[in-house]
């Protein structure tokens, strides 16, 4: 049989684990960037850092020579900073491949962009997912299918936390001294906590969406700024921000990056579950199930977990997708596009200290009051 063929744009540290997990499943892999530093990294420093030593199977390649590869990749995997997702998934189109997943958040804060991004997918025949990699957890898809079998006028509150100080990230980027030193420091680079950490806006939306769609709502936001600065300059560091869906479901969202240790946690409240599922404590994920309309019934269950199997899970999804035995929790181009909207629109709420209502069909926002 033919191998499969997966090219991974960016060396970085997304690059790294994407790459593993593709050789985990024996595939092709090219990894194209812009800068010879990072294509060094990752032979000498990265890779055999995390996974023991490098492989000589993994080809590294300068970007500039990607339109060399048309009709040759399956899988085209978008890791690099995210003002730079919209123009490679353009590239990445032009290649032809089977699937593309570009890394979260879609795009940066960026109407402009935002509305381009949706043309681009809508217009293309290829199917276009996003690296929103919890929802492939073991732990999220034991929760997810718990709470799908909610009748959909059920309602529901969510609340998410998703709070991790900088440490962690700059633990996995050696090479940088701060995040100032990437996007990470620049809110308006798609960095920052609402971005960077937008793993929490998604779990909360998708877990709301369940069976439960709903086009329109209110949300308003508090967003603090590094040093007391505002949006765009600097970074957010901390933001929490309360969704009222029209249908009457609540989610409060979270996210952070000061707190340590992380607290990544999921609550749901309606009136047959309540159900918790809490990400990565002391390399532990976990979930508590309580069924209230049957004797308070319950389920417990804790995964043990490292860090390279995030991302073994989500390549063995696309293997199934290529294989199609179809998906059911990977973040689709459109919905990871909501997700950027909505963190967009948190921004605009903050900065005006006005509740905003939102159109997740349209992407439309107004101010009411
Ligand atoms: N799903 C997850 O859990 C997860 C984890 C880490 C990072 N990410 C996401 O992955 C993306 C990249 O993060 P990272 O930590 O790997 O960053 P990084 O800084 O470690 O690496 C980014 C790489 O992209 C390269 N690059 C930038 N622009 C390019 C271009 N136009 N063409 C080719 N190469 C280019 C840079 O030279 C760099 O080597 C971000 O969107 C981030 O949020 C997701």
């Amino acid at each position: 049989m033919k191998k499969i063929k997966a090219g991974i744009i960016g060396a970085g540290s997304i690059g790294n684990h994407l790459a593993n997990s593709c050789r985990q499943l024996d595939w092709d892999v090219i990894v194209f960037d812009k800068d010879k530093n990072s294509l060094d990294r990752f032979r000498n420093t990265i890779y055999p850092s995390r996974y023991g030593k490098f492989d000589p199977q993994i080809k590294l390649v300068d970007v500039n020579f990607l339109q060399d590869y048309q009709n040759e990749f399956d899988v085209l995997l978008i890791g690099t900073p995210p003002s730079s997702h919209l123009n490679l998934l353009k590239d990445a189109i032009n290649l032809n491949p089977k699937l593309i997943m570009v890394e979260k958040p879609f795009v940066p804060p960026n109407l402009t962009i935002l509305k381009e991004a949706r043309q681009i997918i809508d217009d293309s025949s290829i199917p276009i997912y996003c690296g929103y990699n919890h929802r492939l957890s073991y732990v999220a898809r034991v929760f997810l299918e718990h709470l799908e079998v909610l009748p959909s006028n059920s309602k529901r509150k969510v609340v998410v936390n998703w709070l991790e100080s900088w440490d962690g990230i700059l633990k996995a980027h050696p090479w940088l001294n701060g995040p100032e030193d990437s996007y990470l420091g620049y809110s308006n680079q798609g960095g920052g906590a609402l971005f960077e950490h937008s793993h929490g806006i998604d779990l909360g939306v998708l877990t709301k969406m369940l069976n439960r769609k709903c086009k329109e709502g209110i949300l308003s936001s508090i967003v603090r700024f590094h040093d007391g600065k505002v949006f765009p300059e600097s970074y957010d560091e901390k933001v929490s921000i309360n969704f009222q869906f029209e249908d009457g479901d609540e989610v409060n969202v979270t996210q952070d990056v000061v707190t340590l240790p992380a607290v990544k946690t999921v609550n749901f409240y309606n009136e047959k579950f309540d159900a918790a599922m809490k990400f990565g404590i002391e390399n532990m994920d976990s979930i508590e199930i309580v069924n209230k309309e049957n004797s308070n019934r319950s389920l417990s269950l804790k995964f043990n977990k490292y860090r390279p199997s995030d991302f073994d899970l989500e390549i063995r999804e696309i293997n199934r997708i290529l294989k199609g035995e179809g998906q059911k929790f990977f973040a689709t181009a459109r919905e990871a596009l909501l997700i950027s909207f909505l963190s967009y629109v948190a921004f605009m709420s903050s900065v005006a200290k006005k509740k905003m209502k939102f159109n997740c069909e349209n992407l439309t926002y107004e101010e009411i009051s």
